[in-house]
C-alpha cells in the first residue's frame, strides 16, 4: 500500500489519556460539538509563516492541538499558501485544506473532528513546505481513509494512419468512479485524446476541427518535442483554429533529413494567457514516434507498452471540474509591458488540483501479469511535480526520455517529473504475484533546493501470474545521436525571474514578459549554438523549448546527470541553478518559443520568441 500516511497512538494508550482525565478532572462538560471537555483552557495552535517561506519552510513546522482547539495560521510572507491535509477522505479529497493568502491569517477547517494523532500537511503551491498537526486527547472521529483503487485504468484509443482527424468538443466524459460524468473540452471526445502512434519517417496531418462551445475561442494545437514548421507549430497568437474552423498540422517526423528518433510527445492546446485553462478543460493527448525493430533490443511491446498521461483536477461535488481561472488576476497594460494584479497574480499563479487522474481516470487500478512492462509517464499537469516510486521499493530501469532512448539505462527508486517532463521506464512485477503494488508521488530526496514534488498515490497494478515474456533489460541503448562538437561560448542566455511593476506582478524571460511580436533571439539555420538557463526567482521552472532537441551540458558546471544525457526538450531549472544545452537548427526558419511549462507561468509572461533565421 501507500505506507502509513499518518500513524495513531495505540488504543490502549488513547484509553488511559481518558481514564486519567476521568478520574483528576471532577467537573467534565462536554463541548458544543459533543466532545469531552475539560476545566483546563482548550489547547490552541498557531502555524506561522514568515518571509521566505517557499524555501525555509514552515516556521512552526510540527504543533500540537488539544481536543476542540482551534489550529490557526499567520502567514507573514509575500506569497500565498495552503495548509492541506496528507490525509484523504473517503472522496479523495484531502481532510482540511486552506489557502491563506499573503499577509493575512486563517483558520485551519475541521481540526476539531479530527481524530487523535499526527496529522501531516503540505503547501500545495509549495509542496516542500511540510508540517504536523498532532492532535491530542479525546478528540474527535475523522480517521483518514485508504485511497480505494475502484475503476480500471483505460488506455487511450490509438491512431496509426497518415491521416488523423480530431473534432475539439465538449463531453462528457467518465473521470471519477461514481455519480456524474465530467463535462471536459476534448480533442474528440475523449479525455487524453487518442494517442497518436507512427514511425518515425512517415509524414502524419493532424486535422483539427474546432467545435468548442461559444466563448471558448480560437485554439492552438502543439505537438511537444516533435521538429516541424512554424506554421504547424500551434503558435500562441497566429495560425489558429476559430471556432467553427479546422487547421491541418504538418509532422513529416523527420529531422535534418533521418526518421525522427522514436520519441514519446504529447499534444496539447498553447493559445496565448490561455494555455492553462484549456488544458485543465481537456485538450491533451498522447503521440508515439515508434523506431524500426532493432534485432537484439526486446523492450516490452503491444500492452505491456503503456502510455500514462498523469494530471490532477479538481471537482465540484457534482463531479465537474472546477474553475480555478474564474478568479483570476487581472491583465493590466499591453504587449511587452504586461502585469497582472489582484489575486492568484505572480507568484501566487498555480493551478492545483486534488485528484490525480492517469488516462484521465481517478485513482485506476490495472492488471498485470509478473512480467516486465514498459512505462511512458508523462506529467501533463499545469503546475505540480510528481516524483514516481512504487510501494515496495521496486525500481524503475529508466531507459529513456520523453525524446529518444538514453545512451545507457538508468536504475532509479524514484523518477521526479515536472510538467511536460517524460520518462521511458521498464519495470518488472516478477516475484510480485498477489500483490497490490501503488505507484505514487513521494516528496523528492532531501538536496533540493526547489519546489518539491506533491505527496499522492496516483494508481495500483494488481500483479497476476507470471507469463511467457520475451523482453529483455537492455544496458547500452541505440540512442539518437548527440550533436558534436558543441561550441565552447554561449550565445544566449534566458534568465528566468520574476518581476513587479507599478501596476502588477509578472513572470519574465531576460527581465521581461511575452511579446509575440518581439524577437528576443535569432539563431541561424544550420548552425549549432549553446544556450544557459539561469533562474533568478524564488521557485522552480521548468523549461521548455520548441523546434529542437537538444543535448545537455552541463547543470550546474557539472556532467548531467545519467537520466538526463538522452536528447531533452524540457528541463528542470531550481533557483539560483544554471544549465547549459546544444542543439543545432535544421530545416525550417521562422518563429518558435521557449517558456516555461508550468502554464499559469507561461500565460503571465514567462514565454519568449526567437526566430531561426537564413
Ligand atoms: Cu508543451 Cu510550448 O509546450
Ligand atoms: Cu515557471
Amino acid at each position: 500500500m501507500t505506507g502509513t500516511l499518518r500513524s495513531r497512538p495505540t488504543a490502549w494508550l488513547v484509553g488511559i489519556v481518558a481514564c486519567a482525565m476521568a478520574l483528576v478532572i471532577p467537573d467534565l462538560g462536554t463541548a458544543p460539538g459533543g466532545r469531552a471537555a475539560s476545566a483546563e483552557p482548550v489547547r490552541n495552535a498557531t502555524i506561522v509563516i514568515e518571509e521566505g517561506g517557499a524555501r525555509t519552510g514552515f516556521a512552526t513546522p510540527e504543533v500540537t492541538v488539544g481536543a476542540g482547539g482551534a489550529v490557526t495560521v499567520v502567514n507573514l510572507d509575500s506569497m500565498d499558501h495552503t495548509i492541506t491535509s496528507v490525509a484523504r477522505a473517503a472522496d479523495g479529497t484531502p481532510v482540511f485544506d486552506v489557502r491563506v493568502p499573503a499577509g493575512t491569517s486563517a483558520t485551519v477547517p475541521g481540526v476539531g473532528t479530527l481524530a487523535a494523532g499526527p496529522w501531516a500537511f503540505f503547501c500545495k503551491l509549495h509542496p516542500g513546505m511540510r508540517g504536523v498537526i498532532t492532535v491530542e486527547g479525546v478528540a474527535g472521529g475523522v480517521e483518514p481513509v485508504d485511497t480505494r483503487f475502484e475503476q480500471p485504468l483505460v488506455v487511450p484509443a490509438t491512431r496509426r494512419g497518415a491521416d488523423v482527424r480530431l473534432v475539439m468538443r465538449r463531453a462528457r466524459v467518465r473521470v471519477l468512479p461514481r455519480g456524474r460524468r465530467t463535462a471536459m473540452w476534448t480533442y474528440d471526445g475523449t479525455y487524453p485524446g487518442p494517442t497518436i502512434k507512427r514511425r518515425g519517417g512517415r509524414r502524419t496531418e493532424v486535422t483539427v476541427v474546432n467545435r468548442l462551445p461559444r466563448g471558448a475561442g480560437a485554439m492552438s494545437t502543439h505537438l511537444h518535442g516533435d521538429h516541424h514548421a512554424p506554421a504547424d507549430d500551434g503558435q500562441p497568437t497566429t495560425h489558429l483554429v476559430r471556432r467553427g474552423g479546422e487547421r491541418t498540422y504538418d509532422y513529416p517526423l523527420v529531422v535534418d533529413g533521418r526518421p525522427e528518433p522514436g520519441s514519446f510527445f504529447w499534444y496539447h492546446d498553447h493559445r496565448m494567457d490561455r494555455t492553462a485553462r484549456n488544458n485543465w478543460r481537456g485538450l491533451q493527448g498522447m503521440f508515439i514516434v515508434t523506431d524500426p525493430p532493432r534485432r537484439g533490443l526486446r523492450l516490452p511491446t503491444g500492452r505491456r507498452d503503456l502510455p500514462l498521461m498523469v494530471s490532477e483536477r479538481s471537482f465540484s461535488a457534482a463531479n465537474q471540474l472546477t474553475d480555478p481561472f474564474a478568479h483570476g488576476p487581472e491583465m493590466v497594460g499591453h504587449h511587452g509591458e504586461m502585469a497582472w494584479s489582484g489575486p492568484h497574480a505572480p507568484p501566487d499563479d498555480a493551478t492545483v488540483g486534488d485528484k490525480v487522474l492517469v488516462n484521465g481516470r481517478f485513482a485506476p487500478y490495472l492488471d498485470v501479469s509478473a512480467t516486465r512492462y514498459r512505462l511512458r509517464l508523462l506529467n501533463s499537469s499545469p503546475f505540480s511535480s510528481y516524483n514516481f516510486t512504487l510501494s515496495d521499493g521496486r525500481p524503475f530501469l529508466q531507459i529513456g526520455t520523453g525524446s529518444g532512448l538514453l545512451p545507457k539505462a538508468v536504475v532509479r527508486s524514484s523518477v521526479l517529473l515536472g510538467p511536460a517532463q517524460r520518462a521511458d521506464v521498464i519495470v518488472d512485477f516478477s516475484g510480485a504475484t498477489g500483490q497490490r503494488l501503488v505507484l505514487a508521488s513521494v516528496p523528492a530526496a532531501a538536496g533540493a533546493t526547489g519546489d518539491d514534488a506533491r505527496e499522492t498515490p496516483v494508481m495500483e497494478f494488481r500483479v497476476g501470474a507470471p507469463a511467457r515474456d520475451a523482453s529483455r533489460l537492455p544496458s547500452r541503448l541505440p540512442s539518437p545521436e548527440l550533436v558534436s562538437p558543441v561550441p565552447a561560448k554561449v550565445s544566449q542566455t534566458w534568465t528566468f525571474g520574476l518581476e513587479e511593476s507599478a501596476h502588477g506582478s509578472y513572470w519574465s524571460i531576460n527581465g521581461r514578459a511575452f511579446d509575440p511580436g518581439r524577437v528576443d533571439h535569432r539563431p541561424r539555420l544550420g548552425t549549432v549554438e549553446r544556450w544557459r538557463f539561469r533562474n533568478t526567482s524564488d521557485v522552480t521552472h521548468y523549461v521548455h523549448i520548441h523546434a529542437e532537441q537538444w543535448r545537455t551540458l552541463l547543470r550546474d558546471g557539472k556532467r548531467p546527470p545519467p537520466w538526463e544525457r538522452g536528447l531533452e526538450d524540457t528541463w528542470r531549472l531550481e533557483p539560483g541553478e544554471e544549465v547549459e544545452v546544444a542543439a543545432r537548427f535544421t530545416d525550417y526558419t521562422g518563429p518558435f518559443m521557449i517558456h516555461c511549462h508550468m502554464l499559469d507561468h507561461e500565460d503571465h509572461g514567462m514565454m519568449a520568441r526567437f526566430d531561426v533565421v537564413r
